[in-house]
């Protein structure tokens, strides 16, 4: 059967199928099938089709873009391509300016907390977490109450999933220091770790699209948006068009953090990019001014 389906795709790829599938995918999620990832498309479809016993590409194409059908269908298709790779402290840069932020912003006399941030792109949690534990420690060492909530969101139901959970395999953990193993994790396996709960409190995960999102929980301020590694997969002008809204997420100190080297020769209006350069950081004109320190 499966070998069935596969000629039935082919058939359909030569009249322009694959390339619906391309575009559909790249309009509702914004991750473009660049000429690399359509092998993996192309068997991904292929095998869908033989699970599901169908021999017709044209139906399948059809029931799977019914937003009402083939909602689930759907679901599993893009969690099955998107890349969700990710790790605790991924770029140890971006987390130490995310602490000497935090340390900054919440001992300003103007700061009414709590501190508010996002993880857009959190895939399976980790980053979120890094964030947690990043911010909490941060409050700490100022002596500030830590009274902060991270959201973490990311499109993947299946990477949420996992995120809620909390328990990472060590491969995961490599940048997690010696002391932030004992006060922020549980061994609950060998090789295998849970976020403590005081952590995991902190976190609201949820399944969103930034494409999009009508989360009264997105719509409030953030005082930092941090989207690592989500938007390389986005055209360039698509890239400018998310930030460009993400910006008006922002608390008016608020904070944008990218990867490095996610956008470049463009700033969106009004901000400027912070010192230091290891770090891609926006924050609005007046905050740069203040915060050059940074
Ligand atoms: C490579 S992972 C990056 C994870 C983490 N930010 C990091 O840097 O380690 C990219 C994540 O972006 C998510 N993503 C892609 N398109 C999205 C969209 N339209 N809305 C929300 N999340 C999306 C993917 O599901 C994936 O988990």
């Amino acid at each position: 059967m499966a070998i069935k389906s596969q000629q039935a795709m082919l058939q359909r790829s030569e009249f322009g199928y694959f390339d619906i599938w391309k575009t559909a995918i790249e309009e509702r999620t914004g991750v473009q099938i660049t000429p690399d990832r359509e092998r993996a498309l192309g068997l991904l479809l292929n095998r869908r089709m033989g699970e599901l016993d169908l021999l017709d590409a044209d139906q399948y194409l059809n029931q799977t873009l019914d937003v009402t059908r083939g909602a689930k269908e759907w679901s599993g298709l893009v969690d099955s391509l998107l890349v969700k790779e990710t790790s605790f402290f991924r770029h140890r840069p971006s987390f130490d300016f995310v602490s000497q932020w935090v340390k900054q912003t919440v001992t300003a006399e103007d700061f009414t907390g709590p501190l508010w941030v996002w993880s857009l792109g959190c895939s399976t949690g980790e980053e979120a977490y890094s964030l947690a534990i990043t911010v909490e420690q941060a409050m700490c060492e100022v002596d500030v109450e830590p009274r902060f909530g991270i959201i973490g969101t990311d499109i993947s139901r299946e990477a949420i999933f996992q995120a809620r959970r909390g328990i990472y395999r060590a491969s995961k953990m490599t940048a997690v220091d010696e002391s932030r193993y004992e006060n922020y994790f549980d061994q609950v396996g060998k090789q295998l770790w849970r976020v403590k709960a005081d952590i995991r409190r902190r976190v609201c995960f949820l399944t969103s699209n930034i494409l999009a999102d009508k989360s009264p929980l997105i719509k409030r301020k953030m005082h930092l948006i941090y989207c690592q590694n989500m938007l390389i997969y986005f055209r360039r002008w698509k890239r400018r068009e998310l930030v460009n809204q993400l910006t008006q997420h922002l608390d008016n100190q608020g904070c944008l953090m990218l990867g490095l080297g996610e956008l470049s020769n463009w700033t969106p209006e009004g901000f400027a990019r912070t010192a230091p350069r290891t770090v891609q950081a926006y924050t609005q004109v007046e905050t740069v001014e203040q915060g050059e320190a940074l």
